[in-house]
């Protein structure tokens, strides 16, 4: 059997064993009324990668999110988390697996009438039964792991700009630890070289952390520069998973419209460093 080496797996990069595919969907519908959003949809993501999910704007990108995480009801087809297939697992099986996802939603990141440090602690109260001075130190530790300063902790959303917004979001997101990090257009209305910033604290939390990044975007350059795979979503179902390679190689209409279009086209591979390796003029923009 042909075996692709899917990057950013740990086994891979050893040479050889298969593998651990933390989220397996299959034969995926969903429909809202007669409208039927996606069909037959099947996508793997694997342990401590960072999958970068494209398509065009109303493809079901974000229902497909809703649906892994039990927000939108899917009529066909099974989602196993972990190895768990999530219609089987029991409420507390369920709950165990909810605590060790976070989510950075599209729409809505933070509550604006909490202060950050109120929004990261959202999920701790809602899973864990910890007395409020770890709490508060635990916040203060993930607003310093994104990049913020100590006093945005006691910030409202509206007192931050959208890239602190985008951080605080994901500092919530990280709140229990997760294994694996759903981020919907993380970088969108950020300017490129905040939106660089921030796929770099990406890959460094995936290094360091250990985190598997599922990541929705439009983003041509995360998608070049911070994603080891990519899939597609076209015609309700996922069109094609692979590398950057294998995207720049396919002839699908919109596959190869979108990474070589006149948009991509601009982007000039070789000067995009993977994220770590910033480019000079990251490095003199860095605060
Ligand atoms: N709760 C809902 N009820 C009815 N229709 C819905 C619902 N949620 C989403 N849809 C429809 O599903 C389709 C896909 O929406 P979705 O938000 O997933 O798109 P998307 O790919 O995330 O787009 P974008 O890139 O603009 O965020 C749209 O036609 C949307 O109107
Ligand atoms: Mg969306």
């Amino acid at each position: 059997m042909e075996e692709k080496e899917k990057p950013g797996s740990e086994a891979a990069e050893k040479g050889g064993k298969e593998p651990e595919v933390v989220l397996e969907a299959r034969g995926i519908d969903v429909s809202f009324g007669k409208t039927q959003v996606l069909k037959d949809l099947s996508l793997d993501v694997y342990r401590g990668e960072i999958l970068g999910f494209v398509g065009a704007s109303g493809t079901g990108k974000s229902v497909l999110l809703r649906t892994i995480l039990g927000l939108n009801k899917k009529q066909a087809g099974t989602i196993r988390v972990f190895g768990v297939d999530l219609d089987k697992a029991s409420d507390a099986e369920r709950m165990l697996i909810d605590m060790r996802l976070g989510v950075l939603f599209q729409h809505g990141a933070l509550f604006s009438a909490l202060t950050v440090k109120e929004n990261i602690q959202i999920p701790m109260r809602e899973y864990l039964d910890m007395p409020q001075k770890l709490m508060d130190e635990l916040a203060r530790l993930k607003v310093e792991l994104v990049g913020l300063a100590p006093d945005a902790a006691d910030k409202y959303p509206s007192e931050l700009s959208g890239g602190m917004i985008k951080r605080a979001a994901l500092a919530r997101a990280l709140s229990l630890d997760p294994d694996l990090v759903f981020l919907d257009e993380p970088t969108s209305g950020l300017d490129p070289i905040g939106a660089a910033e921030f796929d770099e604290l990406v890959a460094k939390l995936r290094d360091t952390m250990g985190l598997t990044v599922y990541m929705v975007t439009h983003d041509l350059d995360s998608l070049f520069s911070a994603c080891d795979r990519i899939a597609v979503l076209g015609n309700k179902k996922v069109l094609i998973e692979g590398t950057i390679e294998d995207m720049l190689a396919s002839e699908e209409p919109w596959v190869k419209s979108y990474f070589r279009g006149k948009r991509a086209r601009q982007l000039d591979l070789k000067a995009r460093p993977k994220p770590g390796q910033p480019t000079s003029q990251q490095a003199e923009n860095r605060v």
